[in-house]
């Protein structure tokens, strides 16, 4: 559900015509919905008001400060993975104690960094990892609540680059070495073991992997219950799937009702750490079309967008649905690869898509793009990043200006000895 929708043939963004937004900020534009992004953290709230869950936006999603700030504003704390995130949700104003910070590499200057700014928790990954979040914890004096990310080998049906809860994956450790470490927890002195984490993937449509992770979870936390540990803390995660293409997943709702029902007996805080589910359909990035080009074997249509702006169906051969700004139901339609102007094979944005007929000049929208769009996004063949505008109803901002090319060298030195 998105409010993205036409009027009289003519693409909006709630209540803003994105022909407007294209010609006064030019494209590639990332352009996103406010009533989108609120629907979207409204829903999962309301879902599970019953157990009040600590919603974490998975900042990795889109890190933008506008998006972020709205949703932080609206009760929302954030998932970080790495002391640039942190530095950007403390610029906005995040309370510290609603920020849980995961990843495996965490450097000891970005531990430190965490440390010293008091975050709720660090969701651990490994166990070298705790001991030396455990030695800096000590030299700055401070007591350190952690969880435990647990592995808890489960398959779900998505994409293998974004599959994480699988022993073969580098993500967490597994119920044995969380044992051992809730057993030797003496040794992590500065630390209090206060929960446990799962992720087990993105881009998840249905209900039963999360199913399958949470009863191995709580039954894990049931059996430790019985040794006297106890904890204060299940963060299950993110990974709610969303609609690009023709997929139906489950609901906040259904969701919701699948997993309630597991969680509630354990009587703990729970975090959620969504990031797709908020942001994915909130945004849509718009481009033009530079050239028209028939082969004996394809049609290509040539935008002005690229890998370098839309990352994911080059590397996921994901699929993002594309739709011109301008319906015109006379003109019919065309089969053909949409193309970025970025020099690799890989740089395709829609592989044989059937579309409406385009002239070269025409905007299109990229649609489902606001989650690992920008957030994604690279300089690659000297591109400047786009622009981001954020749409209120019937009034827009712009909330990030497009790089110019000053921008793209500021932090470059030609050292005159070097030639
Ligand atoms: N928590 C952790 C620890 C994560 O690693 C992730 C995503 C999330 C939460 C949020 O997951 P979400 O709710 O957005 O599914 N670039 C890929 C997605 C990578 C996801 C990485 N981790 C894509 O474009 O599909």
């Amino acid at each position: 559900m998105h409010f993205f929708d036409y009027k009289d043939n003519s693409l909006f963004c709630e209540n803003v015509a994105l022909k407007k937004l294209a010609e006064q900020f030019s494209t590639p534009l990332y352009v996103y919905s406010k009533k989108t992004l609120m629907r979207h953290l409204n829903v999962l709230q309301e879902a599970f008001s019953e157990i009040s869950p600590l919603l974490c936006f998975s900042m990795k999603a889109n890190s933008s400060l506008a998006m972020c700030n709205i949703l932080v504003k609206n009760g929302a704390g954030l998932d970080i993975v790495s002391g640039g995130e942190l530095y950007k949700a403390l610029k906005i104003g995040t309370d510290p104690q609603k920020i849980v910070y995961a990843g495996v590499g965490k450097t000891e200057e970005e531990i430190e960094f965490a440390l010293t700014k008091s975050i709720l928790l660090f969701n651990v990954e490994s166990i070298s990892e705790l001991k030396l979040i455990n030695k800096v914890a000590g030299k700055v004096g401070i007591k350190q609540k952690v969880s435990i990310r647990i592995n808890p080998d489960v398959d779900i049906n998505t994409h293998d680059y974004i599959t994480t809860g699988k022993k073969i994956t580098k993500f967490g450790v597994d119920f044995d070495t969380c044992r051992n470490i809730i057993n030797s927890r003496a040794e992590y002195s500065n630390l209090n073991i206060a929960g446990f984490h799962i992720h087990i993937g993105s881009q998840i449509t249905e209900s039963y992997p999360f199913v399958e992770s949470i009863t191995k979870t709580v039954n894990f936390i049931e059996e430790l219950k019985k040794d006297k540990f106890e904890i204060e803390y299940l963060n299950i995660g993110g990974g709610l799937g969303i609609v690009y293409k023709d997929e139906n997943p489950q609901s906040a709702e259904q969701f919701a009702e699948a997993i309630i029902d597991l969680i509630r007996p354990l009587n703990i805080k729970i975090i959620m750490e969504p990031g797709r589910f908020i942001a994915g359909n909130s945004g849509i990035l718009l481009t033009t079309v530079l050239y028209l080009k028939n082969t004996s074997v394809k049609n290509f249509v040539v935008i002005d967008a690229g890998m370098n702006d839309l990352l994911r169906p080059s590397l996921y051969n994901a699929y993002h649905e594309i739709l011109p700004i301008k319906k015109n139901d006379n003109v019919g339609n065309v089969k053909v690869d949409i193309v970025g102007p970025i020099c690799e094979s890989g740089d395709f944005l829609a592989k044989d898509r059937t579309i409406q007929k385009v002239n070269a000049g025409d905007i299109m929208a990229i649609m489902g793009a606001g989650a690992y769009g920008f957030s994604m996004a690279s300089n690659y063949n000297s591109r400047c990043l786009p622009a981001e505008v954020m749409v209120d109803n019937d009034t827009y901002f712009l909330v990030r200006k497009r790089q110019n090319y000053s921008d793209l060298i500021a932090n470059e030195n030609i050292p005159k000895e070097l030639i």
